[in-house]
């Protein structure tokens, strides 16, 4: 259901913390920070999407000053209430377009949008506005750095368009693919103790790394790494999730 918070209220907030995605593991966590942390440098960092602080936290505590603009108030009201969470400045609006102010304390020296984020963008046009937005965040030789899985369209069979991806004996959920949109939307199905369901359907859009790289192009920014995830594996044409990296010209 949307609300002012977007997809991620109050009911989705309050369980956020305790997925079960391999993105929520201690170890993939710490790895995503290690990198983060190289790329930010000396600088400051802007999180877009930054939810609860997952990432921006652990972040902060290795002295990397984050800021987040974020949609939610529910999430940002479940950061808000760990600690140091009170410490991250935050814009609220969507991150395709909110401008954070960079002359008092410069411009970033990372922009980053992980956990499929860029996907909850549902057009081509705001895709492409984030990208813009953020390369007028960056300083010259800043990066902006996306996790995001590769379309899984090798999944679907003919004639459907229907991939499960969770399945358990109380919870369900499942894409649906429409291929002329690249649209993907996600259906959550749980059933509690007593018998009763909810649903929830989410709507994405999916986003090849070939279109990443124009998007980025059209924004004045450069590929600068490709990896299969975090530990820097090399990307290829098995993987199912890349890490990308485009910098900002110097020049
Ligand atoms: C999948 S969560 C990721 C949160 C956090 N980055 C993490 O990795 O745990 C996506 C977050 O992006 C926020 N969000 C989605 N679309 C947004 C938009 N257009 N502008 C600002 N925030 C948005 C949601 O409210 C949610 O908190």
């Amino acid at each position: 259901m949307i609300d002012e918070d977007g997809y991620f209220g109050n009911r989705v907030a309050e369980r956020y913390d305790q997925s079960s995605s391999p993105q929520f593991q201690k170890d993939v966590v710490e790895q995503t920070v290690d990198l983060l942390a190289e790329f930010a440098g000396a600088g400051r960092a802007l999180e877009l999407g930054i939810g609860t602080g997952r990432i921006a936290l652990p972040l902060a505590r290795r002295g990397v000053p984050v800021h987040g603009i974020e949609l939610s108030r529910a999430m940002v009201a479940r950061m808000r209430a760990k600690p140091g969470g009170e410490r991250i400045g935050v814009s609220i609006g969507d991150f395709a377009t909110t401008t954070v102010d960079t002359k008092t304390d410069g411009p970033f020296s990372l922009a980053y949008l992980v956990f499929n984020t860029i996907m909850n963008l549902t057009s081509q046009e705001a895709q492409v506005a984030c990208f813009r937005n953020v390369a007028e965040h960056l300083a010259p030789g800043g990066c902006f750095v996306i996790e995001v899985m590769v379309p899984e369209l090798r999944k679907i069979p003919a004639g459907q368009n229907i991939v499960p991806f969770h399945t358990s004996p109380t919870g369900w959920a499942y894409t649906v693919y429409d291929t002329v949109t690249q649209d993907a939307t996600c259906h959550y199905i749980e059933v509690s103790q007593d018998g009763r369901g909810e649903a929830r359907t989410v709507p994405f859009r999916y986003v090849w790394p070939a279109e990443l790289d124009l998007m980025a192009q059209l924004a004045g920014l450069r590929l600068r790494d490709r990896w299969d995830g975090w530990t820097r594996k090399p990307f290829t044409e098995d993987s199912t999730q890349h890490v990308s990296v485009w910098e900002k010209p110097t020049s």
